[in-house]
Order: C-alpha cells, then sequence, then structure tokens
C-alpha cells in the first residue's frame, strides 16, 4: 500500500497459516510492516487454540508483521488497531459499520460475528545478526467477505451466529479494495503506538468502538468464570468489569455477551 509501511504485500494459494508464515519470517529478522494474504489456510489458527475454518477464495485472510516496541502491559494494543483498522476499511468499502466484541472479534449490529483476530508475540532474543530487531507481534485477521447471501455454505454451528459483509450488504465486496482500505487505516494507528498520547489516543478509539462496554459478560478465564457488566477499558485497552462489589480488570480470555445493551 503506497504511502504506508505495508509494501511488502506477500500473496499465497494456500498455506497452513498466515499467522504461522509471519511469525518465522519475523524470527529470521523479516522488517515490520510485512503483509501476508492467502486464499485458503490448511490449518488457520484462531484464539484460545481453536482452529479457524473459511472457504477457499470467499473470505479475507490475512497477517501483519508488527514490531510496535510497546511496553509490555500494553501489547493487546496491538490487536486492538487492527480491529479498528479493519472497522474503518469495511466502513470505506461498503458503509458499514462493525463493531468491537472486547476482545478480538467485530460484530454487526445484531451480534453475528464478521471477522476474528488472532495476536501472536514472537518474544524470544532477537535472531542473532538481528539484535537491534524490536519483538515481532503478528496480527492475523479473518473477516467473513464473500459467503454466498444465505447460510446454505455454512456449516450448523455457525448458522445465526456468524454472518458475512455479502449477507450484510446485499452483494459481493473487494476483497483486494477491502484489505488496502483496512492497510491505509492501520498506517496512523500503528505510528501511534509509538508515543504514550498516540497510544491513549488509540485506547479511547477501542472504548468508543467497543460495543462490550455497558453490556452483561460472563468472563471465562483459564481457571475461573464470573458475571458483571462491562464498563470500560483502560489505557492498555483491557476491559474494566463492575462485579456489583467492587470491579475486575480483564486482561486475556474469553468474554460471552450475556445480553445486548438495551
Ligand atoms: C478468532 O478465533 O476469532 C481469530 C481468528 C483469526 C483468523 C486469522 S485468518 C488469518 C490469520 N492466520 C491464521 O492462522 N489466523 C488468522
Amino acid at each position: 500500500m503506497p504511502g504506508t509501511r505495508f509494501t511488502d504485500i506477500r500473496r499465497f494459494d494456500t498455506i497452513d497459516s498466515t499467522n504461522r508464515y509471519l511469525l518465522d519470517e519475523a524470527r529470521a529478522g523479516a522488517a515490520e510492516g510485512v503483509v501476508a494474504v492467502a486464499e485458503h489456510q490448511s490449518a488457520g489458527r484462531g484464539r484460545l487454540g481453536r482452529s479457524w475454518e473459511a472457504p477457499a477464495g470467499a473470505n479475507l485472510l490475512a497477517s501483519v508483521l508488527l514490531r510496535p516496541g510497546l511496553p509490555s502491559d500494553q501489547r493487546y494494543l496491538a490487536s486492538a488497531v487492527v480491529a479498528l483498522s479493519a472497522i474503518e476499511g469495511v466502513d470505506a468499502t461498503v458503509g458499514y459499520r462493525l463493531g468491537i466484541k472486547w476482545p478480538n472479534d467485530l460484530l454487526a449490529p445484531d451480534g453475528r460475528k464478521v471477522a476474528g483476530i488472532l495476536a501472536e508475540a514472537d518474544l524470544s532474543a532477537p535472531t542473532p545478526g538481528h539484535s537491534d530487531v524490536d519483538p515481532a507481534i503478528v496480527v492475523g485477521i479473518g473477516v467473513n467477505v464473500n459467503w454466498p447471501g444465505d447460510d446454505s455454505a455454512l456449516p450448523d454451528h455457525l448458522v445465526g451466529v456468524a454472518a458475512s459483509l455479502r449477507q450484510l450488504v446485499g452483494g459481493p465486496v473487494d476483497r483486494t479494495e477491502l484489505l488496502g482500505a483496512m492497510l491505509q487505516a492501520l498506517e496512523p494507528r500503528v505510528a501511534d503506538l509509538g508515543t504514550a498520547t498516540g497510544r491513549e489516543r488509540q485506547a479511547a478509539a477501542l472504548a468508543q468502538a467497543c460495543t462490550t462496554i455497558g453490556t452483561a459478560v460472563r468472563v471465562e478465564l483459564a481457571d475461573t468464570r464470573f458475571e458483571g457488566t462491562a464498563i470500560a477499558v483502560t489505557a492498555e485497552g483491557h476491559l474494566v468489569v463492575d462485579v456489583g462489589d467492587g470491579t475486575r480488570t480483564v486482561v486475556a480470555g474469553d468474554v460471552v455477551h450475556v445480553r445486548s445493551r438495551t
């Protein structure tokens, strides 16, 4: 994408996972800004160890390599800026506004999932010979773009749970244009990660776009679960949940929207 750091765009017909590919490239010293895009992934990765499956040639499956030099407690902002850029890119391409279900899903207003994001960091020591390279964060996004107009192509468990942009806007969507608009929107947001005021700006934008705020949630962590009302996101992008007798701040974990904001 001219005028951005995302000029090295590598396209694959089939690959196991664009995230896996860029993590390996990062370990070998690849620079920030490399983008990998695939028509099909044979071992697409989802959050929490799940797999991510998508019909070949229909969706946007892309990963970006970032080296944002973020303080360790603010690394979530790297995936938040990709989520925000995807919202902007979708809006610019098809005039449709998605929201962020914290931490990493993009939802249509009716709650169906349109996109998921998986950030993976390589925090190991820099590769010998590349000691000046910041730790890498690879942020991958899968956007349901051109599934057919009805749900006939969907596995049963996704009917009513997931939607494609094509279904939502009533016609096919140009995936190349969408990727370009996303990368264009991502450039200033990634630049913001380099300063404290920029990070504050991105955390505020996240709070604005996050439809989890004001919603009753169930938070499922590795060893516990609790319910409450999501009330804010912190400057690090973490979710603050009112649990009745106080608040709890959630850094990671799966969040279920128990009922919609009224
Ligand atoms: C989720 O579980 O919601 C996150 C899904 C992330 C999928 C994308 S598709 C492109 C990139 N490569 C992967 O293997 N996963 C991410």
